[in-house]
């Protein structure tokens, strides 16, 4: 058995598909895409997929309740482990460019086991997420239709739980409508199959941009610089402010970043991936670390700290200062449009990873099937919708991140790993873009991303080994036993 959890997938070429050529047993929108992306679009897709709830919601909470205005420097220590990850993910994604991204790079260096475990982690990072993201856009959704004068009452905006010191409690509300409701709207889009071309996702990353330099514009001349001192608060217990509160805080606007991953799934469609690969995942990156800095700075300055907690906190710092109560409708449309957008990433992309992973045997076949009609992974994708309501509705933001961002950290490390390993055992494969110093940068972002996983592991221990215990029941219970490797071995 230990010999079959460690089997490797080999490593094939790419299959190139031009224009309109068919591909039996694929996604419309997959294998029968043409290559059409640019390293611009690339770039784009990738703002487009990182900038979301991250900035413009988990900023205030944890600037609020762990770091004060040194949450600048957190989001500068969480954007060094993605960039020596992003660096590992550019020499997967150019020398392959498939779209299982950490997926596919472990299974063909680590194994069945470490890739089925990624898989899993993936659906933190990708159906978790979407369900974190909704949670987001409904505080903005909620407080703009409050300055319509139609707000809906707290006990339907709201999740049902909340987490204080590691205990869930009843929050008194029934549910997060506009959450479940916004999932639900993508998740039908989804299943009909209206793709995210790239022509729309720059639409929305043009908005999204537009309002976030519009808020700095406007805002800087409100900054007082007073606000920003104590830069670092005094430490006042385990993860409140202090060095020990920066880290707390570094871990949970890691999950600001996430989604830059996301452009390795898109390698398939990628004109050149070879080349624009690595600009897309590490240019995309390089943009939204200066805009979350920015955006950190005049958001702490324009307020005391204490004050940024809301679940809106743009919008909060923008309340205080009645002159610019105009823009504070644009940045909540902004929100709206952004968000919805990082949603629907997410959603497009779990379902694609279930397709995969049904594919190599891991998990049920029927997450492989096509709709006849739509040409999309449409059980995969009513089951995913279907969870993240359920989770949308009932979850606090903040618990949904962290796991989200667990997840993730997990397999930004074995992608760091999976690097340096094939360097040894695969030499002889062409890397058209190389992880510089590998032996140097791999097991720094490894150590980078464990450190961050261990800060809300910590605290969340239980639900992350309880996510892992179901993940190997449902691996040694059925993927280890129906995986097409085992079977063609
Ligand atoms: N990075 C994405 C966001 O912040 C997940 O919403």
């Amino acid at each position: 058995m230990f010999k079959g959890i460690l089997r490797v997938k080999p490593i094939e070429a790419a299959p190139h598909v031009d224009a309109g050529e068919p591909v039996e047993g694929s996604l419309e929108g997959e294998a029968t895409l043409r290559r059409t992306l640019s390293a611009t679009q690339l770039v784009m897709l990738g703002v487009g997929g990182v900038i979301g709830a991250g900035i413009f919601v988990l900023t205030g909470q944890a600037a609020a309740l762990h770091a004060g205005p040194a949450i600048m420097l957190s989001f500068l220590m969480a954007s060094v482990a993605c960039a020596l990850a992003g660096f590992c993910y550019a020499e997967f994604a150019s020398m392959m460019p498939v779209s299982g991204s950490a997926y596919s790079y472990s299974y063909a260096t680590l194994g069945e086991f470490v890739a089925w475990f990624i898989g899993w982690c993936l659906v933190l990072e990708y159906l978790f997420a979407a369900a974190a993201v909704a949670v987001g856009w409904s505080g903005y959704m909620n407080s703009f239709l409050g300055t319509l004068g139609i707000p809906l009452p707290e006990a339907l905006a709201t999740s049902t739980f909340t987490v204080t010191e590691g205990q869930f409690m009843r929050t008194g509300a029934l549910f997060n409508l506009p959450a479940v409701f916004i999932v639900a709207a993508i998740s039908a889009l989804c299943y009909v199959g209206i793709w995210q071309s790239a022509f729309m996702n720059t639409i929305v990353v043009t908005i999204k941009v537009g309002v976030i330099i519009l808020f700095v514009a406007f805002s800087l001349q409100f900054v007082n610089p007073d606000n920003w001192v104590p830069f670092i608060p005094e430490n006042e217990g385990p993860g409140r402010f202090g060095m020990d509160g920066v880290v707390r805080a570094a871990a949970i606007v890691f999950f600001a970043y996430i989604g830059f991953d996301a452009v390795s799934t898109a390698a398939g469609e990628a004109k050149n991936p070879q080349r624009d690969m690595p600009i897309g995942i590490l240019g995309s990156l390089a943009i939204c670390t200066v805009f979350y800095i920015i955006v950190c700075a005049v958001l702490t300055g324009m307020l005391p700290y204490q004050q940024l907690g809301t679940p809106e906190p743009v919008a909060t710092a923008l309340q205080a200062y009645p002159s610019l109560l105009w823009l504070r409708v644009l940045v909540e449309l902004g929100a709206i449009a952004g968000l919805s957008s990082v949603i629907l990433v997410m959603l497009m992309a779990q379902p694609r990873i279930f397709y995969t992973m049904a594919n190599d045997g891991l998990i049920p076949k029927i997450f492989s099937k096509v709709h006849r009609r739509y040409h999309t992974p449409y059980i995969g994708t009513i089951v995913v919708g279907s969870i993240a309501c359920v989770l949308a509705g009932f979850l606090p933001i903040g618990l949904l991140g962290e796991l989200v961002s667990m997840g993730t950290l997990l397999a930004f490390a074995t992608v760091s790993a999976g690097v340096l390993i094939l360097r040894y055992t695969r030499p002889e494969l062409y890397r058209p873009f190389r992880v510089p110093a590998a032996v140097i940068v791999c097991p720094l972002g490894v150590a980078a991303c464990l450190f961050l996983f261990w800060q809300p592991f910590r605290e969340h221990w239980e639900l992350f080994v309880s996510w892992t215990a179901l993940g190997m029941l449902v691996y040694f219970g059925y993927g280890y036993w129906h995986s097409r490797l085992r079977i063609c071995l």
